[in-house]
């Protein structure tokens, strides 16, 4: 029903551009044209009924640990819309190779996730982290951070050099987990594609170089930067000082039998339906210390049951202590 209405808003589309080909701008509704029939291909290819991503999801638990059932209805769409037109076949047919082939099945789990970071990205968080955490690390004989949904790592890789600014990174140990397991191999190789990289270098200086009173900390100290190798690659001191696991928030607890003074769980959370992301919240909630802090995405919020648990500064939530929940 709704691929017929959007079919037909594109008809009419067509109709009504066609109808004025004839005048002055008949270049521009030529254009127009194109893109018109552009979009009709595209909606031809993607619809997938609400029951083909049921059966997808009730296979996926039943042939893995994967659990895609609480994920937002929306973004997982969206996800299997692109599989399916990546590999030029129907959901149904994706489903009929996943139940022969476990690696198949493994690769449509990576395909899934949206693997998007940055260097120091959102440079305001990191300003606020400076503002509100370090003095609380500053403290600790001891830190333990945790990056849940690390992805390539730049996100941990730009903390270790934060934590190196304020004379931090001895006494850290830092742990990047995530759900697929590809995307952590590049993160232990700390290189990336600088073409793809280059246009987040500025954060390092809005984060490490805003104040002009002190000495500039260049790019060299932390990274090896080739143009001509079209690569940037985190400086193998920095490397040591991570350790990445394989770990899945909707059904892994706390993994490492510790507890974190800081979780980073950035742009995640945003992928899941309100009840996971409390149960995330409830989860994080309980692998900090008392003190600890977790910080999420801009986009992000802790909204529902869960946000007794925190007080909230900017995109630092601060854990509230059991006998302190109002
Ligand atoms: C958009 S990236 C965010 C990376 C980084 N935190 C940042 O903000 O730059 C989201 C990451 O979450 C991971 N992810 C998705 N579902 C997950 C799950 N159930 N458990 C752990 N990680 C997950 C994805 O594989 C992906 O690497």
């Amino acid at each position: 029903m709704l691929k017929l209405s959007r079919l037909l808003i594109i008809y009419f589309m067509f109709i009504t551009n066609n109808k004025k080909i004839n005048g002055k701008k008949k270049k521009n509704y030529e254009r127009i044209n194109i893109k018109i029939v552009i979009l009709f291909v595209n909606c031809l290819k993607m619809d997938i009924a609400n029951e083909e991503i049921k059966e997808f999801i009730n296979i996926v638990v039943s042939l893995s640990t994967y659990d895609f059932s609480e994920y937002s209805e929306k973004s997982l769409r969206r996800r299997l819309e692109k599989i399916v037109n990546d590999n030029n076949c129907s959901l149904t047919e994706i489903i009929k190779k996943i139940k022969k082939n476990s690696d198949f099945l493994e690769k449509i789990v990576r395909d899934i996730t949206v693997n998007t970071t940055e260097i120091f990205r959102d440079p305001k968080v990191w300003r606020e982290i400076e503002k509100e955490v370090i003095p609380k690390l500053k403290k600790l004989e001891k830190i333990n951070i945790w990056h849940a949904g690390c992805s390539s790592g730049q996100e941990l890789y730009s903390m270790l050099m934060f934590l190196n600014e304020f004379d931090l990174l001895e006494k850290t140990s830092s742990f990047g987990t995530d759900i697929n397991s590809e995307i952590l191999e590049e993160a232990k190789k700390g290189q990336f594609k600088y073409r793809f990289n280059a246009e987040y270098l500025p954060n390092f200086d809005q984060v490490l170089n805003y104040n002009p009173e002190k000495e500039k900390v260049p790019y060299s100290k932390y990274m090896f930067i080739s143009q001509q190798h079209d690569t940037i690659k985190i400086n193998p001191q920095l490397l040591s000082k991570v350790e990445f696991y394989k770990h899945d928030l909707v059904c892994d607890k706390n993994i490492f039998g510790i507890k974190f003074d800081l979780i980073m769980c950035r742009n995640v959370l945003i992928y899941f339906n309100n009840n996971l992301q409390n149960k995330i919240f409830d989860l994080f909630w309980s692998c900090l210390t008392d003190e600890g802090t977790l910080i999420i995405g801009f986009h992000e919020s802790i909204m529902g049951p869960a946000a007794i648990k925190y007080i909230k500064k900017g995109q630092c939530y601060f854990k509230k202590p059991l006998n302190n929940n109002a």
